[in-house]
């Protein structure tokens, strides 16, 4: 009860704007401070060395410059042109070409038009250079539009983009079946969004129930899924159902969070599966950070003591 109570706390919070002004302005100040455990840090100089860092320890990256729930054309096509020029940037560092973002960020609050060519314009210097481009998944709002908007990208040809599904969704069987029948990559997640029970799953049972579920179509049948948990019943179900079909450990890979169970991330690299790390950045860190704290308590108490040292 508790527990659900401080993920809708925290959810809450990661959706209020003033809060979100205001700690993009203050809380990254320090290297030690609270969020830089989640988050690489404010530029793409500090991306680019955690993603070395990451990927010297024999893992992939995917970088995120983070953003979201942008309302205005200036907001859209200033994230737009930050895309570009951190593609420009990861392709001078010579790191990963491989790149999260999402909708919102470029403007699918402005209108679905404005998300679709913001995205083109980054798609065009990215496939130019050979990046992998997925698309987050937000929340159940944007869920039909983001997947109709990866279709139409994909119908024109633009096949290093992928998608999200989480597994609390009801819908997203279907919508697993109906992405790998076109040839699409997806990453499989939980979901960190506060849905209504409608048309979501409440229960974490039911949702790893689904996930699991998923996770085997994927394996079966998608090309190169991500399989994206911190959750080692996630990751035990994975590995069996990949020597249940006597997949190599190449055709799929896991997928977890910057600062998030390094000790896993490490192991399962060690054991020879490929363990892909997301790396944010940026400013706009507020709601990130928030639904980092929505998913476990015990976060929160790291930032707290934190907070109390760096006092
Ligand atoms: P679960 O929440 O059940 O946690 C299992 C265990 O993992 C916990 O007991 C704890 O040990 C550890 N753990 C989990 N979260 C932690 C945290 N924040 N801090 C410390 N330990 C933690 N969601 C979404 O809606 N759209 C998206 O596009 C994405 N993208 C995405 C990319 C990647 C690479 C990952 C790993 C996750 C996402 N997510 C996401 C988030 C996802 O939906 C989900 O909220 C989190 O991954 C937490 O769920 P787990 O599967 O880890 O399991």
């Amino acid at each position: 009860m508790l527990n659900a109570l401080s993920k809708a706390f925290f959810l809450t919070l990661a959706a209020n704007r003033p809060l979100k002004r205001l700690a993009s302005r203050y809380g990254l100040r320090k290297p030690t401070s609270f969020a830089r455990r989640f988050i690489a840090g404010e530029t793409t100089a500090d991306a680019v060395a955690a993603a070395r860092a990451v990927q010297a320890a024999g893992l992939f990256i995917s970088l995120d410059l983070l953003g979201e729930s942008v309302v205005t054309l200036d907001e859209a096509d200033a994230a737009t042109r930050g895309c570009v020029a951190l593609i420009r940037d990861v392709v001078d560092a010579g790191i990963e070409r491989n790149v999260s973002l999402k909708l919102t960020q470029l403007g699918l609050d402005v209108d679905h038009a404005t998300a679709v060519d913001n995205l083109r314009k980054v798609l065009a210097v990215a496939d130019r250079h050979d990046f992998f481009i997925r698309i987050d998944m937000e929340g159940s709002p944007y869920t039909q539009e983001t997947l109709d908007i990866w279709e139409t990208l994909w119908g024109l040809g633009h096949r290093r983009l992928g998608v999200v599904l989480q597994s609390a969704l009801r819908r997203s069987e279907a919508d697993a079946q109906r992405v790998i029948e076109r040839g699409g990559r997806i990453r499989l997640v939980k979901g960190a969004y506060k849905e209504p029970k409608t048309i979501a799953y409440q229960t974490k049972a039911d949702v790893d129930e689904a996930f699991v579920r998923i996770m085997r179509l994927l394996l079966k049948d998608a090309d190169y899924p991500a399989i994206a948990t911190h959750d080692p019943a996630m990751i035990a179900a994975t590995k069996a159902r990949a020597a249940e079909l006597g997949l190599a450990p190449d055709r799929f890979e896991f997928q977890m969070l910057y600062g998030v169970r390094r000790d896993l991330q490490a192991a399962l690299a060690a054991e020879g599966y490929r363990v892909r790390v997301y790396i944010p950045f940026g400013r706009e860190w507020f709601p990130y950070f928030m639904r980092r704290l929505a998913e476990r308590p015990a976060n929160v108490a790291f930032v707290v003591k934190s907070l109390l040292r760096e006092r």
